[in-house]
């Protein structure tokens, strides 16, 4: 007998739908065509124990299945459901009714368990798309899959009661998620708050100003300062998510596997790749391609602790993605493109033994040790920060003090403001929504400056000896101080301000 089952296979971001037909025939053998890899080459294995151990059986008999469409490589071991209902079906050891209305996907154990499955929430999405009634999955992954409405998705723990449940015995029922009451209730309360910071209140207004115009920020300061304390707490001040974000960062999410208890990721993600992570891990890649920290960070922040640290090649990678906000992975049969769409905050000690160059500091560098520290920041990457600022740990009476620091949420609704201003302005141009996205030409319509203003800035430049690439960042800062302020003009005070974000462009430093 013929029979036809659904499965869904994932590229990038994106569901499409695999029809598997499993013919059951005269004579012997277990034969898969249509481009499946090895992992679905050992699926009979599985298939084999799993119903045994369940009183079923694969039939002694020729079983051949096709998975179409058949130019479409099909990847890994969550097709084991969907051929083992098929083979049951085609078998008649089973009778379904409306086999054809779901999508089916699941790994199976030994015993007959269920695997969590990738991409859960993509192919929910497609099934939704393409009319099926329902979507039959592990039940590891039925929250991220029951955010899509007007799908039912089923839950399940064990092939029996995918049995039971097409047999019409058992109680399995859809799983529903409230998701917008979800996603409301859990913005108000952020994980990290910047009321834990004690102090500090200069490093929280950059922060603010970081957050406000999406600038991309460096924070340096010697162990302990808490730099990793404040780059946690950057996503509780950004805008909150919409709702089309975070079903993108939930996707992504998703098809790494890293889907949490929640389902919907209302809050935006914080991600911190450790300095050893190679260039496939942050950016993406490998033979079964997977989103990398970059695209995980994706609407939210990713911070590089210890940036000198990271592998220099590793760093390079990471300077397209940055421009484009986007990754595309390319391999001899298919290229896939992942969204990466993050704020950058990166932190680094302010030399090599950890300490600014202080009489009283317990170590300190040689200015070739320190040069060679520098220069592996310097270039494409520093290039693209916008904020460089200096953290010294807080004095130990501010540590002890009682005193609530003011919540993210307050500090949030400035940055919020901030970004409707910025909104406006760039209502008409594509691709342009906060002041870090300028290119030149647009800095030169929406930050011109009155001659207090430039006149200062030509005497700071002088000074300060700044470089020419500070020029065009400090007059993007400065303009999201002023937005901060709802004030149309770029002031002097709102340059003077800017311009102290240079620190790394100093004399002393990068030269
Ligand atoms: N302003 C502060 N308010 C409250 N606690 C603080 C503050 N600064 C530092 N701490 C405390 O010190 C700890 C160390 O801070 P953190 O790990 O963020 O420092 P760091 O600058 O990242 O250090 P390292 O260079 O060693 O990574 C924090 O976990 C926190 O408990
Ligand atoms: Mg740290």
């Amino acid at each position: 007998m013929l029979v036809k089952v659904f499965g869904s296979a994932v590229f990038g971001v994106e569901a499409t739908t695999i029809t598997v037909e499993v013919n059951i025939d005269k004579g012997v053998g277990y034969h898969l065509v249509g481009l499946p890899d090895n992992a679905i080459k050992e699926s009979s294995y599985r298939i084999a124990a799993a119903l045994k151990n369940n009183g079923y059986y694969l039939p002694g008999k020729k079983i051949t299945i096709n998975m179409a469409p058949a130019d479409l490589r099909k990847e890994g071991s969550a097709y084991d459901l969907t051929l083992a209902v098929g083979i049951l079906v085609a078998s008649s050891q089973i009778k379904v009714e409306e086999l054809d209305r779901y999508v089916i996907m699941g790994e199976l154990s030994l015993d007959g368990g269920l695997q969590p499955i990738k991409g859960a929430l993509s192919i929910a999405i497609k099934a939704k798309e393409e009319g099926f009634k329902g979507f039959i999955l592990p039940i590891q992954n039925v929250k991220e899959a029951a955010i899509v409405e007007g799908l039912d998705v089923y839950g399940v723990e064990n092939v029996l009661q995918v049995i039971d449940f097409f047999e019409g015995r058992g109680n399995l029922q859809p799983t529903i998620i409230d998701t917008q009451t979800e996603f409301s209730r859990t913005l108000e309360f952020p994980e990290f708050d910047f009321s834990d910071v004690k102090g500090q209140e200069s490093i929280k207004r950059c922060m603010e100003i970081a957050a406000a115009g999406g600038h991309n920020i460096i924070l340096i300061g010697p162990p302990g300062s808490g730099k990793t304390m404040l780059a946690k707490r950057l996503p509780s001040i950004l805008p909150p998510m919409t709702m089309k974000e975070a079903l993108e960062t939930t996707k992504i999410h998703s098809v790494a596997g890293k889907t949490k208890e929640a389902g919907l990721m209302s809050q935006r993600p914080f991600r911190s790749p450790h300095h050893t992570a190679s260039s496939v891990s942050l950016v993406g890649g490998g033979s079964y391609p997977q989103p990398g920290e970059i695209s995980l960070a994706h609407n939210g922040v990713l911070f590089l602790d210890e940036l000198p640290e990271f592998k220099r090649e590793v760093l390079e990678v990471m300077r397209q993605p940055l421009e484009d906000r986007e990754v595309t992975i390319s391999r001899a049969k298919f290229t896939i493109t992942y969204p990466s769409s993050f704020m950058l905050v990166a932190s680094m000690n302010p030399s090599p033994g950890g300490y600014f160059n202080d009489p009283d500091a317990p170590v300190s560098s040689s200015p070739a040790e320190m040069q060679r520290y520098l220069s592996k920041i310097s270039g494409p990457l520093l290039d693209r920060i916008d904020i460089h600022i200096e953290v010294n740990p807080v004095p130990f009476e501010k540590l002890t003090e009682k005193q609530k620091a003011e919540s993210s949420v307050e500090i949030r609704k400035r940055v919020t403001h901030a970004r409707e201003i910025q909104s406006q302005r760039f209502e008409n141009l594509e691709n342009l929504h906060y002041n870090a996205q300028m290119g030149s030409k647009h800095i030169r319509e929406f930050c011109v400056l009155d001659d207090a203003s430039l006149s200062l800035l030509k005497t700071a430049m002088e000074r300060l000896n700044l470089s020419a690439r500070a020029y065009d960042r400090i007059l993007k800062v400065a303009r999201t101080i002023a937005d901060l302020e709802a004030s149309e003009p770029i002031k002097p005070n709102h340059i003077a301000e800017a311009i102290q974000y240079r620190s790394l462009d100093r004399e002393g430093w990068l030269g």
